[in-house]
């Protein structure tokens, strides 16, 4: 098949970029360097000419929900209609394993924009060519939502189901190796708390570095996010641990 990636350069993206590719597939990696801006619509057109598979893996961090609903509305909506000139495409979008009330959540704005960005797909795109496959938290984000203030390293307290970013590149690639559609939820083995993962992370790189490990605080978030609000119902699961993971790094 002819697969395009747009957010070609992302963390998601670069690696689902060579695992379509050593699929066999014909991989367009589209990005902003490479003229393709989901945000104003520019080039997104013409990087589905041809394409089998849209893929959504475009992403804006910012936790205000203005900033997000206005990235993710605009970009989603660029790249449905792309596909709704070519019928016969399929749309596959990168979303986040959340519950609707998360998506409600004034804390963490970022979720309503990925709730808009759920619903201009459902809306604009046949649910027969539609692929929404909603992942938990990747590991690696740990890295994203952490602030630094000297030796000490601030996370929020979230409940997740975490998976490593490359199980769920993996289980992404083939899901659209089988051409199913729907809605797909994917998450880690297990059920944890986000600023553990974040300890043992600095404790690994500390250890490898020969360093202190820095304290690490976890910042209790009020709401659905210490509640099951993150956690899929009913998710396939990747059997890698944290500490398998650590291990790779
Ligand atoms: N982090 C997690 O734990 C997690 C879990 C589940 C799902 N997700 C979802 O996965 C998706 C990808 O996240 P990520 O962390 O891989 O993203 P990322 O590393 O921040 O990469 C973002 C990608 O989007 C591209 N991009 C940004 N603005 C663009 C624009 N206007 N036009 C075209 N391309 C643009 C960037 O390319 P250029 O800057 O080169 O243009 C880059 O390739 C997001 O939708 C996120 O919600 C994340």
């Amino acid at each position: 098949m002819q697969i395009t990636v747009y957010g070609a350069t992302g963390t998601f993206g670069a690696r689902l970029v060579d695992q379509l590719g050593e699929r066999g597939h014909t991989v367009i990696a589209a990005h902003r360097g490479s003229g393709v801006d989901t945000f104003n619509g520019n080039g997104v057109a013409e990087a589905a000419e041809g394409s089998d598979v849209l893929v959504d893996c475009v992403n804006r961090v910012t936790m205000n929900g203005r900033q997000a609903v206005d990235f993710f509305s605009h970009s989603s909506r660029s790249i449905a209609l792309a596909a709704a000139e070519r019928p016969g495409t399929t749309v596959a979008c990168l979303s986040i394993a959340f519950r609707p009330e998360v998506g409600e959540s004034k804390l963490l704005g970022y979720y309503q924009g990925k709730a808009v960005q759920e619903r201009v797909y459902r809306r604009i795109v046949p649910s027969d060519g539609l692929l929404m496959f909603r992942s938990a938290q990747w590991f690696e984000l740990v890295d994203t939502m952490t602030v630094t203030a000297g030796p000490v390293r601030f996370v929020p307290k979230m409940r997740v189901q975490a998976l490593a970013a490359a199980e769920a590149v993996r289980m992404m690639a083939e899901t659209i190796d089988t051409g199913e559609t729907g809605t797909v939820e994917v998450a880690g083995p297990e059920v944890s708390d986000f600023a553990e993962i974040a300890r043992r992370l600095s404790a690994q790189r500390a250890q490898s570095a020969g360093a202190k490990p820095p304290k690490v605080i976890g910042l209790p978030l009020p709401g659905p996010m210490a509640r099951e609000g993150l956690i899929p119902p009913a998710p396939r699961t990747s059997a890698v641990t944290v500490d398998e993971w650590l291990r790779t790094l």
